[in-house]
């Protein structure tokens, strides 16, 4: 997951200067041309690239206006290229002043959060919260279901698909003010539901309850307010029909296999 982060980033950041296609940040393994830059000839997306230490807002997987009518294109722009930007930009500035964390991989800069700067546990959460939000979504109807695997941890610690769903709405509607949602494997690899404030997540040292995220929902108002006001429970029901099953049944996984 670590060198998946650092090459989309790093594509991210070619994709901004208009290198690479925006195509290579996502699964895409296609070749792409470099060379005006570097007059290298051209890189590959499989490729190891580590352009510079400053993180990047890649681009989003679909179009701002895929997931509708669940969230509107609207409130997508917003989100991706003002909220999400703002983090980026703060998380590089707090990367600006502390050269030893350059480079240094966000997840484990989030597990030592509380000996850092709060701009880190801010920026450096918001960053990272939002990546891994858009990179939890797809096109309504189009998200499959959970795996086998997935399925039965569910079915086990919470009763049915339903009944996480519910606690997980839950979790994200007790969330006094703005937060997380989350629902992630525990220590004791089970599933657990949580919630965490503003922007921090259950990887950070400073969560009361820490584990792997398998799904994530943003429950600020910016992720939802210009579409559906103060309803935050119907859009906590709604965004379900845009969970990426495959994406949650991959992480599944990649926690089990730790
Ligand atoms: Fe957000």
């Amino acid at each position: 997951m670590t060198r998946y982060y650092l090459l989309r980033s790093a594509l991210g950041a070619l994709a901004s200067a208009g290198l690479v296609t925006a195509a290579a940040c996502g699964d895409s393994r296609e070749t792409v041309t470099a060379a005006a830059a570097t007059g290298a000839g051209t890189v590959s997306a499989d490729d190891h690239v580590q352009a510079d230490w400053r993180v990047t807002l890649a681009p989003l997987p679909y179009a701002f206006d895929a997931l509708e009518p669940v969230i509107d294109a609207e409130t997508m722009q917003l989100h991706h290229s003002r909220h999400h930007q703002a983090y980026v930009n703060g998380l590089n500035g707090a990367l600006e002043a502390r050269p030893d964390l350059q480079g240094v991989a966000l997840e484990d800069i989030l597990a030592q959060v509380s000996r850092l700067p709060e701009a880190f546990r801010n920026h450096g959460g918001g960053h990272w919260n939002h990546d891994f939000f858009w990179n939890s979504m797809t096109a309504p109807g189009t998200g499959g279901a959970p795996s086998e695997a997935l399925a039965s941890a569910i079915d086990q610690a919470f009763g049915s698909l339903d009944a996480m769903k519910e606690a997980f709405n839950r979790a994200g509607g007790g969330q006094f003010g703005s937060g997380w949602a989350w629902l992630i494997v525990n220590d004791a690899g089970e599933l657990e539901i949580t919630a965490t404030p503003n922007q921090d997540n259950p990887l950070m040292d400073v969560a009361d309850t820490r584990g792997q995220p398998i799904l994530g929902n943003d429950v600020w108002e910016h992720a939802y307010y210009v579409q559906y006001r103060n309803r935050r429970a119907d859009y906590l029901a709604a965004w379900w029909d845009v969970v990426d099953w495959a994406a949650a049944s991959a992480r599944y996984a990649e926690a089990m296999a730790d």
